[in-house]
């Protein structure tokens, strides 16, 4: 195997090691993600004209980045991230993960990836632990390793012992957003796709998360695909940066590649804000009602 797999976490998973195992020649050498021409339509109605979620998107994530998917509400974040995790079916083009074809090896794929999303489910009367117990069951992960792993990675967000065992509803909306990131670890996904992890956060939050985000990707060597519509995260944690508008790829670059490229062509202050207007032509005050407001 080449990719390194969270040691800590790496559960005994007999179909994993075999899906990395029979897969190791492409693993080697494949970009984490490869999106290539995918298109996506919704049809919510037969007599209205289909929408155009996704169109023509194409990405190439290199191993142990954080890549970052911003753009307005609609303009298909969350639908490009879903379609990546195999929620949805491609109407075009393909994805590959680790080299593995979503479609053909989707059985492999779906253990090399775990998604969060912003509103992540619990069941809120039962505590953290209990919650990432059961998610293991569901991964079919076996009991006692999963209970280590449970309290490993419990561990590590800072929840004191004796909160443990408390339901989830009594702590922070960060707290929990952390929760439901550390879920996801249990698999030791090497391609983690958080949708708005953060948005809705108070800001104290919102750095703790983002923090614990740094953390797994340098932890556990996970490729992260994160959107957000909050430029100042996406500045401190994205290696690249690509900014979707009515579903297609407007801007893709690095932060400086793409600060001074909105300053060099279109004569635009050197700052991610500008680069937002300049490409998705809506401000981001136009975009941030969900941003506002705090929990604690
Ligand atoms: N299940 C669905 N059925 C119909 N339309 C959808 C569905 N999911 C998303 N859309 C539409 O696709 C577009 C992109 O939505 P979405 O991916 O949720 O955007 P974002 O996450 O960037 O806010 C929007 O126009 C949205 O209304
Ligand atoms: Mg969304």
């Amino acid at each position: 195997m080449t990719t390194t797999l969270a040691p800590e976490l790496n559960i005994a998973r007999p179909a994993f090691e075999d899906a990395a195992a029979s897969a190791s020649a492409t693993v080697a050498t494949a970009p984490a993600l490869l999106v290539e021409h995918v298109t996506k339509r919704f049809r919510p109605d037969r007599r209205k004209a289909p929408v155009l979620a996704i169109a023509d998107v194409s990405l190439r994530l290199e191993r142990g980045s954080i890549h970052g998917v911003l753009g307005a509400n609609g303009s298909g974040k969350s639908t490009l991230i879903r379609l990546v995790s195999g929620l949805l079916t491609l109407d075009e083009g393909r994805v590959e993960v680790f080299g593995l074809d979503i479609e053909r090896d989707e059985l492999a794929v779906k253990r090399l990836i775990n998604r969060v999303s912003v509103d992540a489910a619990f069941f809120k009367k039962l505590s953290p632990m209990e919650n990432l117990l059961f998610a293991a069951r569901l991964y079919g992960l076996e009991a006692e390793a999963s209970r280590r792993a449970a309290t490993r990675i419990l561990g590590r967000l800072g929840i004191a012992q004796s909160r443990l065992g408390r339901p989830i509803e009594q702590m922070s909306r960060g707290m929990q957003q952390k929760v439901a990131i550390a879920r996801a670890l249990l698999t030791s996904p090497t391609l983690l796709l958080l949708d708005e992890p953060t948005t809705g956060l108070d800001p104290r939050s919102k750095l703790e998360v983002q923090a614990f985000i740094e953390e797994v990707n340098a932890m556990h060597d996970a490729t992260i695909v994160l959107t957000t519509h909050d430029l100042a995260e996406a500045e401190r944690l994205c290696d690249r940066i690509t900014l979707l508008r009515g579903g297609r790829v407007v801007a893709e670059g690095t932060t400086p590649e793409l600060k001074r490229l909105v300053a060099e062509r279109y004569g635009q202050p050197e700052t991610l804000e500008a680069v937002f207007m300049t490409f998705t032509g809506r401000s981001l005050d136009d975009d941030v009602e969900e941003d506002g407001e705090t929990d604690d």
